[in-house]
């Protein structure tokens, strides 16, 4: 059987026109209407507008590619059991496997802040804090990941002002917890599988995102799906020069149930390589985050640290790299 045959092919997700908030920093009321309504009923929302280069995009998935396309040999140079801080090369399948849950269809790499080895974080050996592994075999790789990473941080805190907007507070309310925040930015690739006959052997099994809010870049082949309020899968499809962003269940839990953090999954069915890139965008380590109370609503989630929440994600999902040992990279 198909999985993705039981998949719908309309979704509701909506197409909301950044322009003006990155041209003029300006969140206006419909925007903001717009906004919430995506955050409150659907959890996804495709953005246009985003000030965000083709250009920069293309270079972006060509370097994703070739890293890919390189020997399983150099990649590994770079594997992220080989690093403290949850960075590096991720091979098809394999890490993660020891937590007993299924794994995904996919080959990773992933990337956090990038760090100076002085900065007074990665000096004190504070978790999370470090440099990023860099492909030797590839140094074109670096300083375009570091562009679009810069792109895509920039197009995040944007967005705080606009999601503030949307629940009526100071439009700055979210700055100050993302001064020196944890964002991941992960270069993915799903291999194609044809026929998919056990849905915890797809590409990413099905999950929320655990962090604040999501930046997805996903290529033209598609393979997206998100579970509707009905329980039935509808597919994202990519849409030129749009991103796609969702929020996670930090930023649920931090408006108190109000945005939701909607469970989604990739099946790359398509009969191609499917490449997409989803920027997470984390508060600060010492963030505290404590349900914003709206209208004198009681607190319905727990308050939570965003470093020490982060971290125990990520070992969670990949139990074989606790982040304690490695060679320090
Ligand atoms: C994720 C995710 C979607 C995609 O990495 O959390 O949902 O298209 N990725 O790769
Ligand atoms: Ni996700």
């Amino acid at each position: 059987m198909l999985v993705s045959a039981k998949v719908i092919e309309r979704s509701d997700v909506p197409v909301i026109d950044l322009s003006r908030l990155i041209a003029a920093n300006e969140v206006d009321d419909a925007l903001a209407q717009d906004i919430l309504r995506a955050c409150r009923d659907v959890g996804f929302m495709y953005v246009s507008g985003h000030g965000i280069p083709i250009d920069l995009q293309d270079r972006m998935f060509d370097a994703s590619r070739e890293f890919f396309a390189r020997s399983m040999e150099q990649k590994l140079d770079i594997s992220i059991t080989r690093s403290r801080h949850f960075r590096g090369y991720l091979p098809l399948k394999s890490i993660g496997a020891s937590s007993g849950r299924p794994v995904g269809r996919q080959e990773g790499f992933q990337i956090h802040a990038e760090l100076p080895p002085d900065d007074p974080d990665v000096l004190a050996g504070k978790p999370l804090h470090a440099p990023n592994p860099w492909p030797s075999f590839m140094p074109e790789l670096r300083p375009v990941t570091l562009e679009y990473y810069s792109a895509v941080q920039s197009l995040g805190m944007s967005m705080l002002r606009a999601f503030a907007r949307a629940l009526q507070m100071e439009e700055d309310f979210f700055g100050p917890y993302f001064q020196k925040p944890l964002m991941m930015l992960r270069l993915l690739h799903y291999p194609p599988q044809d026929v998919v006959t056990d849905e915890n052997d797809i590409g990413v099994l099905a999950h929320t995102d655990a962090g604040g809010f999501t930046i997805l870049l996903q290529d033209m082949n598609g393979g997206l799906e998100i579970r509707t309020k009905d329980g039935e899968w509808a597919r994202v499809p990519p849409i030129e020069n749009t991103f796609v962003i969702n929020l996670g269940e930090m930023m649920q839990a931090w408006t108190n149930g109000v945005f939701m953090a909607t469970p989604h999954r990739v099946v790359n069915w398509t009969g191609r390589d499917r490449y997409s890139i989803p920027f997470f965008m984390n508060p600060n380590f010492d963030a505290v985050i404590r349900p914003i109370r709206i209208e004198g609503d009681e607190a319905r989630f727990p308050t939570l640290q965003s470093g020490p929440h982060l971290l125990e994600t990520y070992r969670r999902i990949w139990p074989e790299y606790q982040g304690t040992e490695g060679d320090g990279r």
